[in-house]
This record gives C-alpha cells, structure tokens and sequence, in this order.
C-alpha cells in the first residue's frame, strides 16, 4: 500500500513539473492546431538551402502566438531568400515586394510578426559574440503551410527569426554553418 501511494505522488510529481517545464517553454504559448502534409506538385518546394518540404500525410503543428518577448528574445536563426525565384515563396508579406539578399532583411514567426506592426521596423539580432539590425519584412507563417504560397514548406515553429544572406554573413557565421543557430533578438 505504502509503495503504491508512494509511487502515484511520484508520477504527479513528475507530470507537474513536466508541465512546469512546457509552460516556460512555451511561455504561455500553446498551439493552435494542426495540418496535414500535402505532396509538393512537381517542380515545387525548392530544396536548395535545406528548404524542408512538407510529407504527405505528415501531421503538422501551428501556432498563433510567439514566445513573449524580453530585452533578449531567444530564437532560432534560418536562412531564406527574399527573392523572386528564391525559397521563400511569394513576395514579402508587408509591402508585396521582393529583397535583395545582400541586404540585411527578416521574416518573423506569425506570433512576433503580430499581424505586420513590426513591419519596417529593425530588430537587433545578436549571436556569435556580434550583433546586426535587420529589417522585418515579412511573415513565416505559423498558421499555415504545405500550400503554394508558402512553396509546399511545413508551417514555420514559433520561435523563427528567417533572415537573408546578408544577417549572416554579418554575423560572422561560416557559409558551411548556415542554416539553423540560437539567436537573441529585441526590438531596435
Ligand atoms: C540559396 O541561398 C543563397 C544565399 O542566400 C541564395 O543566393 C540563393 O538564391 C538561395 N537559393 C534559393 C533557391 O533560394
Ligand atoms: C530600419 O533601417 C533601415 C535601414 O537602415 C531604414 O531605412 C529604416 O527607416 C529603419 N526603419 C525604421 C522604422 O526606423
């Protein structure tokens, strides 16, 4: 009897405090909902730059929110371009238009993008012992993906700074190493 009980108020425990645990790591932020994976038709989803493609039949979470924002955000840093016939689908998301690479520009996940009030604003993005200002210019969605709009890629997690060629290399981050990286970021 004793070692049962004993046993249960252990498991509680456990279950608690890993609820503990996804509640800081989410900060509050629980998902929306989920997607299917649709094959890409032939031809889309461009795979170069390790753009990940949606799998049929795959389950996909989404998200509305974004962690909560502090003086020094944690995020994940992923590359994308932002021009026409890049990997990032259509055109920017809050002016309709496409960027040059070579310039320092980012798209937010949905949460941070906050409906465009961030958009042309500059946000600083601080890894590797340097930081850069980048300007927001788009969305990664959270909402929604594996469509053409957003080049049959799986909807974006809710921590992304997405950012150009240029943020990169300003950071002084090898060519060979691009692709995903723990970042800050704050509003600049
Ligand atoms: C891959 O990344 C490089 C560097 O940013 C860029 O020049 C190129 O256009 C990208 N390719 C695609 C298909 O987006
Ligand atoms: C962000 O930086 C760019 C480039 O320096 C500048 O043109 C733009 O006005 C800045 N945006 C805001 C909202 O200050």
């Amino acid at each position: 009897m004793k070692s049962f009980s004993s046993k249960t108020s252990t498991i509680l425990l456990v279950c608690l405090l890993f609820r503990a645990c996804l509640d800081v790591e989410g900060q509050g932020c629980s998902p929306s909902g989920k997607i299917m994976g649709k094959k890409p038709p032939p031809g889309q989803c461009n795979k170069e730059n390790d753009s990940d493609c949606c799998v049929q039949g795959k389950m996909y979470t989404t998200y509305k929110c974004s962690p909560a924002i502090s003086s020094q955000t944690k995020a994940t840093l992923t590359i994308n371009s932002f021009e026409k016939d890049g990997d990032g689908g259509g055109p920017s998301e809050c002016d309709g238009k496409y960027h040059s690479d070579d310039l320092p520009v980012v798209a937010l996940s949905t949460g941070w993008y906050k409906g465009g009030s961030r958009c042309h604003n500059n946000i600083t993005i601080s890894a590797n012992g340097r930081s850069v200002v980048a300007m927001v210019v788009d969305e990664c969605d959270s909402t929604m993906g594996c469509d053409q709009d957003h080049d049959y890629q799986p909807p974006c997690p809710n921590n992304i700074v997405d950012a150009s060629k240029a943020v990169w290399k300003a950071l002084g981050i090898p060519q060979d190493n691009w692709g995903d990286l723990d970042i800050t970021w704050s509003d600049a």
